[in-house]
């Protein structure tokens, strides 16, 4: 039996996008911008075809303009830098994505630093990365932003909790371990060569699991309380549910986990709705800087 809050990823994602569309309305009346979102992918890669399709559709009902280019497996580097450096001067387009992974014989770090860091949605250009870092006005990744704004509903202020952020990645683990830094939380990074992870984590006031391992973080590494964000998505065999089915689980044994959390993201329906939600706000943070206007409150970090 579950004693945790259980976080509802799917109604918070779902109030975001509200408060977006909200502010492009106005934005549209009062100063006639529209924000505009550009999504690159090179390739036929089955999953990304799925999220640039609803990361397009999500774009429209919020009240902007998406622009998708699909190019081949084959393009090359200079075709795609020749793209960005197009989309980079088009003053209708204020945010740029180019869906990860590319192919082998593109160099991801050239083409993602040729976007400019001010349309740069995803937070992974170097100079962004860096903003971030030292506490100037960046771009952040948009599921470590998902994160932080759940975190921040549940606990108000982050101030001086014990944050452990189990994962190193550049994509999630990195980038929330400095935004729970700038708002004040102690915080360990422990990965998958930690000596004493458990440890570590049962004095841990908010978990943020994001190490690519199913189930890894059980319920006896957590503190009696404490929140736990679960960013894994891990598709596991499922024999209970007949022969060769599969099942999605997160990087939390959410059973025990929920038994002795206070509040824990379930998978699905945690923080995976929140990413797309979190690259919209990104969107109309970009347009709204762009033309020196107010930043959209609580869609920042
Ligand atoms: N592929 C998987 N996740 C992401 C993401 O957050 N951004 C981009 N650009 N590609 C991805």
């Amino acid at each position: 039996m579950a004693s945790a809050q259980i976080i509802d990823g799917k109604a918070f994602a779902a109030n975001v996008r509200e408060k977006v569309a909200a502010h492009v309305a106005r934005l549209k009346e009062v100063h006639h911008i529209t924000p505009g979102l550009a999504v690159v992918l090179v390739g036929e890669d089955p999953a990304s075809e799925v999220y640039v399709r609803s990361k397009g559709k999500q774009t429209v009902e919020v009240g902007m303009k998406s622009v998708e280019h699909k190019l081949p497996e084959q393009t090359s580097e200079t075709e795609l830098l020749a793209l960005l450096d197009q989309l980079n001067a088009d003053p209708s387009i204020h945010g740029i994505l180019v869906q990860l992974p590319l192919p082998k014989h593109l160099n991801e770090d050239l083409v993602i630093n040729r976007i400019d860091p001010a349309k740069d949605v995803d937070g992974f250009h170097i100079s962004n990365v860096g903003r971030l870092a030292t506490g100037q006005k960046a771009m952040v990744p948009c599921t470590p932003l998902g994160c932080l704004m759940m975190l921040r509903e549940q606990h108000g202020s982050l101030a001086g909790l014990n944050a452990v952020v189990v994962g190193r990645s550049n994509i999630v683990g990195k980038p929330m371990a400095q935004l729970l830094l700038r708002d004040s939380c102690t915080v360990t990074i422990a990965h998958s060569r930690t000596k004493d992870i458990e440890e570590i984590c049962r004095r841990a006031d908010i978990v943020v699991a994001a190490v690519g391992r199913p189930q890894m973080v059980h319920g006896d590494w957590i503190k009696p309380g404490a929140t736990v964000i679960d960013v894994g998505i891990n598709r596991i065999d499922a024999p209970e549910k007949g022969a060769g089915k599969t099942r999605l689980v997160g990087d939390v044994d959410f059973d025990s986990a929920a038994q002795v959390a206070g509040a824990i993201t379930p998978v699905p329906g945690g923080v995976g709705p929140m990413t797309i939600a979190c690259l919209l706000a990104n969107t109309l943070t970009a347009c709204c800087r762009s033309h020196g206007l107010p930043e959209p409150d609580g869609l920042t970090a």
